[in-house]
Formats: C-alpha cells, sequence, structure tokens
C-alpha cells in the first residue's frame, strides 16, 4: 500500500470508536472514506469528515443512543397481535425516539391512510432509508400478508426492526444497505420514500433522481419535511416542492400532492 493510502480498516476501526458511529453499515463507512481521502490524503481530517457526514445524515435523527435492548424486551412480553393497545401503546412510546417518525406521530392515524388510498391492494412495500417507519405498519392500509423489505445504515436498527417483523410474524426482512450504491432488486406494489431525499442527496446528489427514475415499481410515496429539525419552516414545502417538480419534469407520471403539518408528500404512479 502507497504511503499516502493508509490502512482503511483501521481507519473504519477509527470511526467507529465513537459509539454512536458504532453500529453504523461498515461498507458505506468504507465508501465516504474512499471518498475523503480523494479530497484530503490527512487520514485524520478524513475520519473527521466521516463522522461529520454520518451525524449529517443518520445520528442527527436520534438524539440518544436508542435502547433496542430494552425494546426487545419489553416486545418479547406483548401479544403477538399488532392492533392490541399494549402493543399500540408501545409502538407510539419508540417511534418517537427517531425524529422523522417523531414528527409523524400528529398525522399519523391519517398520513397513510389518505395518500395510499384508492391504490387498490398494496402486497408488497419496500421502505428505503426507513429509520422507525416499519414500527407504523398498523398505520398503513396493507393486505394482510403483506410483504415488506425495509433498509438502513445502522445495524443495531436493521436487527430490531427484524425482531419487530418476528414477533408479530409479518412478512417483513429489514437489509443493512446503503441506498446511495444498491437498491435491493425486488419487484413491489409500492416504494416509500419517506423525507429521505434531501438526507441522500447531502450524500449523492443524483441519489434522489436515480430512485425516482430507477424503481420500477407503480407506486411511490415521496416525502419532504415542512420543517427543520430544529422546528422551523423557512420556506420548506416551496424549496421542496420545487426540488420535486425538478426531479420529474419531463415525466409522463401521474402525481398527486397532499400537504400535511410538518410533511409534504407525492404520491407518483408510473
Ligand atoms: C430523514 S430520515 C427518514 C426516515 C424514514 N424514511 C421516515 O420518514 O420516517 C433519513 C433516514 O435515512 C437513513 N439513511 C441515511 N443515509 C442512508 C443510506 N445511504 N442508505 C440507507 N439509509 C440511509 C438514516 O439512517 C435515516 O434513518
Amino acid at each position: 500500500m502507497p504511503e499516502s493510502n493508509p490502512d482503511l480498516d483501521q481507519l473504519i476501526r477509527q470511526v467507529q470508536t465513537l459509539a454512536k458511529y458504532s453500529r453504523v453499515s461498515t461498507e458505506l463507512i468504507r465508501s465516504l472514506l474512499i471518498r475523503e481521502l480523494a479530497k484530503r490524503p490527512n487520514p485524520k481530517e478524513a475520519v473527521k469528515a466521516v463522522r461529520s457526514k454520518l451525524h449529517q445524515v443518520g445520528t442527527a435523527y436520534q438524539e440518544k443512543p436508542l435502547p433496542y435492548g430494552a425494546w426487545s424486551e419489553e416486545l418479547a412480553a406483548l401479544p403477538a397481535d399488532l392492533h392490541d393497545p399494549k402493543v399500540l401503546a408501545f409502538l407510539q412510546h419508540v417511534l418517537p425516539a427517531h425524529s422523522s417518525t417523531r414528527e409523524r406521530m400528529p398525522i399519523l392515524p391519517t398520513f397513510f391512510t389518505e395518500c395510499l388510498a384508492g391504490l387498490g391492494d398494496i402486497n408488497s412495500v419496500l421502505d428505503i432509508a426507513c429509520g422507525l417507519n416499519p414500527l407504523a405498519i398498523p398505520w398503513m392500509p396493507l393486505k394482510p400478508g403483506c410483504t415488506y423489505t425495509a433498509c438502513d445504515i445502522f445495524s443495531d436498527m436493521i436487527d430490531f426492526i427484524n425482531i419487530f417483523f418476528e414477533h408479530f410474524q409479518l412478512n417483513g426482512q429489514a437489509l443493512l444497505t446503503d441506498v446511495t450504491r444498491e437498491i435491493p432488486p425486488i419487484e413491489v406494489d409500492l416504494v416509500l420514500i419517506l423525507k429521505t431525499i434531501p438526507c441522500l442527496e447531502q450524500m449523492d446528489k443524483e441519489t434522489g433522481q436515480r430512485l425516482l427514475t430507477g424503481l420500477a415499481a407503480p407506486n411511490l410515496l415521496v416525502s419532504f419535511p415542512a420543517r427543520s429539525l430544529g422546528g422551523k419552516s423557512k420556506g420548506m414545502v416551496r424549496h421542496y416542492e420545487q426540488h420535486f417538480h425538478e426531479l420529474v419534469a419531463g415525466r409522463a407520471w401521474r402525481i398527486t400532492r397532499f400537504e400535511f403539518p410538518g410533511e409534504l408528500a407525492f404520491l407518483v404512479q408510473k
């Protein structure tokens, strides 16, 4: 290995020595490090830049390490009926731990039913950069037995979502996947790309375009935050609406717009 090309595995471990990055996908850290080292050969600075990027796209949405161990124990003691009041209370307690689902809590009873009304049977879903959103399945109008595939970059989050799927015997699978590099090659009725395009575009500017044009599913529900993490709206609806229209310009797709407090959504039908 040339002098200026440091041992990547060691740098990956260095990024992961901070607890909040210890469960981030190693492959994502590797690709970010390669990119940063190409810009700045100083390994210390590259590690710092990668940590900063991981904060921006991942840990900023979780104020503290999430207590997946304790949640798994609580889950194990719950009935296996997803609509049992004790289960719904548990999920309503867990969902706000991720800021994206916390912001969606006030609109959860109507968000999915309104956006997905009229789609007919939904037998399969792909949830891109899912956060804790799969735990909102009881509020989604899905056909019983629906397959649900979810992707994110935190291995502990992915493990917990799989425990959730297993406990309720859902036809689900959570995958540790950097969606800027790969998308599970599956055919689904519906793809969820919720509040995530601005986040992914901080890693790769072309991701939003690639997802919208590359995903062959007949229905995509795409949403954008209408408030910043700090709670300010700062013209975000106008800004993201314009960005979305740039992404779909020239396409003969049917677009339906929904505006909720805190979230702007578009149903794209191809
Ligand atoms: C703004 S949150 C949206 C979460 C979820 N879609 C929702 O609306 O509830 C962005 C999510 O993208 C995930 N993420 C960031 N970069 C990613 C990548 N390259 N591949 C997959 N997921 C990623 C983060 O961990 C975070 O959970």
